[in-house]
């Protein structure tokens, strides 16, 4: 039996969906087991569990072969780091308690770096916590700049015209599709080969700057030539605070983008097969992007 965290999500609704597709039994967790019923269709148990509740997670873990574990980002915490810690520290106690031997996290590309990359230092923690977890094999998918990032455009562009935001145009990005990363992590579960600590990039199809991320959507949404203008943390933080992010996480989103576009906070490997995934931006922005423009114009 596999345990999927953060089942409802971007990546674990891909990892509970492949797993359920080649007949594996599948324990689902999110906050409320309703939300889950489309899984439950599918052949899934369905567990209710807070991440910060260590004793449900616990529960949820026993007798688990395999879990994908994640840490849920909570926007509008006051202290976004702090709440990081805190979830680590449940999952590591909930999956030493149920004895889990396998687990695949959600990591980060910049993982590497113990600071100085905002929330991504949270998950430099959370991988040197499982590391102390006994019995625990864990693989870290150090994923890189979701392309669900540019879903946050939708709004920027209805009214100002052009995309913005804190990272540099021309820094170019291991820009990823999360199903890609869904995926992988699938199969990392599937194969469960993996011993000790390991970390594992996944790096997108190919690197991309917000410059040719503005042209490619702009082409899709009837508006070549959007522009994509970087904008001071001031501005971000007020923008973002606007739509309900706490201050302090859109200050920690603003020292990860300085983290990036400084160089910091950068892949390690070289681009492999392995590390390689295969969505291109164009296709999410027809897949994905374009269905969300479209459906928020229609709201609006
Ligand atoms: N954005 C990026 O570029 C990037 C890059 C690398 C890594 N990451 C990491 O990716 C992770 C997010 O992954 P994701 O996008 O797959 O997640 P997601 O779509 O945000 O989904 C997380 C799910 O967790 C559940 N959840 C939320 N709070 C919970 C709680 N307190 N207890 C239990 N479940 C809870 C929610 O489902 P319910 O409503 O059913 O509870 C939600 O659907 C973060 O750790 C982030 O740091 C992000």
């Amino acid at each position: 039996m596999y345990v999927i965290l953060g089942a409802r999500g971007n990546t674990g609704s891909v990892v509970a969906r492949k797993l359920l597709d080649k007949g594996k039994k599948v324990r689902v967790v999110g906050r409320d087991s309703n939300k889950l019923a489309p899984f439950v269709s599918r052949g899934a148990d369905a567990f209710a569990a807070d991440v910060l509740d260590t004793d449900a997670l616990s529960r949820a873990f026993t007798g688990a072969q395999g879990a994908y574990a994640l840490i849920p980002p909570d926007m509008s915490s006051p202290d976004f780091r702090a709440h990081q810690d805190r979830v680590t520290e449940s999952i590591a106690k909930a999956l030493e308690k149920g004895g889990v031997t396998h687990a695949v996290t959600l990591s980060s590309v910049g993982a590497d770096k113990p600071d100085k990359t905002g929330p991504v230092v949270g998950l430099h923690k959370m991988e040197l916590r499982l590391a102390q977890v006994r019995g625990l094999n864990a693989l870290h998918l150090r994923a890189g700049y979701f392309m669900e990032n540019t879903l946050a455009q939708i709004g920027i562009i209805r009214g100002f015209g052009m995309m913005a935001g804190p990272v540099r145009a021309d820094v170019p990005l291991a820009m990823i599709a999360t199903r890609d990363i869904g995926a992988a992590a699938a199969e990392a579960l599937l194969r469960l080969d993996f011993k000790g600590q390991q970390a594992q990039e996944l790096l997108g199809p190919r690197d991309v700057t917000y410059a040719e991320a503005a042209k490619t959507i702009g082409l899709a949404i009837g508006k070549p030539g959007l522009a994509y203008l970087q904008l001071p943390d001031e501005q971000v933080i007020q923008a973002m605070t606007g739509m309900g992010i706490s201050r302090n996480m859109a200050q920690l989103l603003c020292e990860m983008s300085a983290a990036i576009n400084s160089g910091y906070m950068k892949p390690l490997e070289r681009r492999s097969e392995k590390n390689t995934t295969p969505t291109t931006l164009e296709a999410f922005v027809q897949e994905v992007f374009l269905p969300a423009h479209q459906g928020q114009a229609a709201s609006a």
